[in-house]
């Protein structure tokens, strides 16, 4: 693994590098003026950057991250190093590291940082291994990989761990099964849980990530295309919006009734993917679940269908039972797009082997809405520095005050001006004398 001793190229970059494994130090200038871009979407996360580098709530703290190491994140490693906290950031996804990213991170920002795009299973757990040297005080986690690994091959470090926050929706589930089976040791914030991040983030940020991920790796038309989303949660919902709008006729496929039903009034189709399989030309899978998409489904699809996933893991669609059923592939036709030939002729095209498609094959979501995901993260941290001793292991909600505050900040920034409830209307709203 590359290690402190290896000499920038750059021309300004520092002599002594912090701990790393990336893959090419020379990116680090490109990566810079991206983390830059970036930036200038995220004027919350600016704002209580420049705060934190003020006030340095984590002056003595340790960080470890597990999360995609994109140029969104590399802006919230900024906020915690201008508030004082060591840090050191791993990839949450082998797929979704930007290779410039990480190497400015390391080069221009001095943070630790161990991520590699396209990295093996053991180079994966291998860089969540060496961030964890770090014996950090707080984690932040996206899909819990992180906590999970503190828990089981890393329990040298756990009593370290003061807190953690926890990024997606499939890491919540994953932490209160561990809390639940009296496993998770100490408290973890569920930042995915605060309207600020999966209104937005997990909707707009999803829907819009996902489908321009498609058009990266395949340039369809979706017009007039039939395209199956499975899942109707918040992602799900971003998703087939966004498809509905560039006139793609859009099937949804859920196992929960009121999603369903949601779904239904929102004006779209609903089936099982075993008659969606039939009828769909794009296929996109969000729910956080496995085997969505299996062999029998496949068996029905089109020649030239289109499989993509944007849940978490990349489990949702099948691979190995595709890659059983096809007499050829996978063969790459395009970046990030892998074809399957079926023994009748068919083709399937699978999107970014089947993993989250829209930081695979596409940037992730845009800066605008990590703006807010991120700025949940930072003040989560800041509050745990004096709130981690309160709370008891297990998963806990970001306090409203810090999704209200992000929520304000976000609006004052796009200039949105709302009304103040008057006197009389904050005490109508809280007192249960008022009656028809
Ligand atoms: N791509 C990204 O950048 C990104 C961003 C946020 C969240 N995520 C991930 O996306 C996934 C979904 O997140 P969410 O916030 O929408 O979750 P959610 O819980 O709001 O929605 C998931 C939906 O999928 C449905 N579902 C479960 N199994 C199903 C099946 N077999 N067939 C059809 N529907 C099924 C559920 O009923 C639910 O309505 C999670 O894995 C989450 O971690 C990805």
């Amino acid at each position: 693994m590359t290690q402190t001793t290896e000499t920038p190229e750059a021309g300004d970059l520092a002599t002594s590098l912090p701990r790393h494994d990336v893959a090419d130090l020379s990116l680090a200038a490109q990566g810079r003026a991206r983390i830059e871009w970036a930036d200038r979407a995220m004027p919350v996360l600016r704002q209580v950057r420049a705060r934190f580098a003020k006030e340095r709530p984590f002056a003595g703290a340790r960080i470890a991250a597990c999360m995609h190491v994109t140029t969104e994140t590399a802006n919230l490693m900024r906020a915690l190093v201008a508030g004082g906290a060591e840090v050191v950031l791993c990839a949450s996804n082998p797929l979704s590291t930007q290779d410039d990213t990480a190497a400015a991170l390391v080069a221009e920002y001095g943070v630790s940082t161990y991520a590699r795009n396209g990295i093996d299973r053991d180079g994966y757990y291998a860089h969540i291994d060496a961030a964890l040297d770090l014996a950090p005080h707080y984690v932040f986690d996206d899909g819990c990989d992180l906590v999970n690994t503190l828990h089981t091959a890393r329990t040298d470090v756990l009593g370290e761990v003061l807190a953690g926050c926890e990024e997606t929706t499939t890491g919540v589930i994953r932490l209160r099964r561990m809390a639940a089976e009296g496993a998770l040791r100490f408290p973890v914030v569920a930042v995915n849980d605060t309207d600020t991040k999966h209104m937005f983030d997990n909707r707009y940020g999803t829907g819009q990530s996902t489908l321009d991920a498609i058009f990266r790796a395949t340039n369809t038309l979706l017009a007039g295309k039939t395209v199956v989303v499975a899942g109707y949660g918040y992602c799900g919902r971003g998703v087939a919006s966004r498809a509905k709008g560039l006139g793609a006729n859009v099937v949804v496929t859920e196992i929960d009734p009121t999603k369903a039903l949601d779904a239904a009034m929102d004006g779209f189709r609903i089936l099982p993917m075993a008659k969606a399989a039939a009828v769909g030309d794009v296929f996109i899978t969000v729910t956080g679940n496995r085997d969505v998409i299996r062999p029998e489904h496949i068996e029905l699809m089109r020649d030239g269908a289109i499989l993509a996933n944007s849940g978490h893991f990349d489990v949702e669609i099948d691979i190995l039972g595709l890659a059983a059923m096809a007499v050829d592939g996978p063969r790459r036709v395009r970046p990030s797009t892998d074809e399957y030939v079926l023994a009748d002729g068919r083709r399937v095209l699978l999107l970014a082997e089947g993993r989250l498609v829209n930081l695979g094959a596409a940037e992730g979501h845009p800066a605008a809405v990590m703006d807010m995901s991120f700025a949940d993260q930072a003040l989560t941290a800041e509050w745990l520095t004096t709130a981690a001793g309160t709370l008891a292991p297990g998963v806990h909600d970001v306090p409203t005050e810090i999704d209200k505050r992000v929520a304000s900040l976000k609006i004052e920034t796009m200039g949105i001006d709302i009304d103040t409830p008057t006197p009389a209307q904050v005490e109508y709203l809280n007192s249960w004398r008022h009656g028809s």
